[in-house]
């Protein structure tokens, strides 16, 4: 089997209901021509169910949500859990994001936690992880990859490889409009790769798509994708502008 291309737009705490209904719509008409890429459109809570009933019908199109807690339920007031999320009809579930590192410091105890909701309830996994500008300064950027990856991954059901993608953000490059490189990408996305390996098998890592995601566009969207180890991206920024995220959609060779 070959891996899936895919590319995924991260909406974060942008669009109102008829802003994002009209992204929606705009993306579905223009994607139209791309069926062999998988589209996921992540847009905030309260529009998930209003997106869904305007992709549902499109194929190779999914909705997933940005973030889920990690208790199954109960008296966690403002939580959203994943059972809620499937039944509105999600997929997919952001894990890991840095933003949600950062600003609500979420943990691996955590993160794992999210992990096993997200997979109980039939939602598939978009692991999020990369490292920040002074680790890459340091030449500490593989490390903390691996560290990332081995912290999560490591208690991650070998049957369950089907529902899980991985999306190197590295912290640098997220709004800033600082690419990595193609090179700095393969170069990473490769050591991942073989991370994951040793931590699954040579025949499971192979399975696995692997995203780009930081100051990702239509200009520099080519290139990286042509890259052996990247499958797709995960964007931000340029996925609230329906042309220029179609664009990003048609960039595969
Ligand atoms: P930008 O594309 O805006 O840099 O954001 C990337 C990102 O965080 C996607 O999850």
């Amino acid at each position: 089997m070959k891996r899936k291309k895919i590319v995924a737009g991260n909406w974060k705490m942008n669009t109102t209901k008829e802003e994002a209904e009209k992204l929606a719509a705009s993306i579905v008409q223009s994607s139209q021509a791309f069926q062999g890429v998988e589209k996921i459109v992540f847009p905030p809570f309260p529009f998930l169910q209003a997106v869904k009933t305007i992709v549902n019908n499109t194929a190779n199109f999914f909705v997933g949500a940005q973030n889920c807690n990690h208790h199954d339920k109960g008296a966690y007031t403002g939580e959203v859990s994943a059972a809620m999320l499937k039944s509105v009809g999600c997929d997919y579930v952001l894990i890991g994001h840095s933003e949600r590192r950062q600003y609500f410091t979420e943990d691996n105890i955590q993160l794992l936690s999210k992990t096993e909701q997200a997979l109980t309830n039939n939602l598939n996994v978009i692991f999020c992880f990369g490292e920040q500008l002074n680790e890459r300064k340091n030449n500490q950027h593989f490390e903390t990859v691996k560290k990332q990856l081995h912290g999560v991954l490591n208690f991650f059901p070998k049957n369950k490889t089907e529902q899980l993608v991985l999306a190197y953000e590295p912290v640098w490059a997220i709004g800033t409009g600082e690419t990595a490189t193609p090179a700095q990408a393969q170069e990473m996305h490769a050591f991942i790769r073989k991370t994951v390996a040793e931590i699954f098998s040579q025949e499971i890592t192979e399975q696995i798509s692997i995203l780009y995601g930081g100051s990702c566009n239509a200009q520099n969207a080519p290139e990286l994708f042509s890259c052996p180890d990247v499958d797709g991206g995960l964007i931000g920024g340029a996925s609230l502008n329906a042309d220029e995220f179609c664009k990003i959609i048609g960039s595969f060779g």
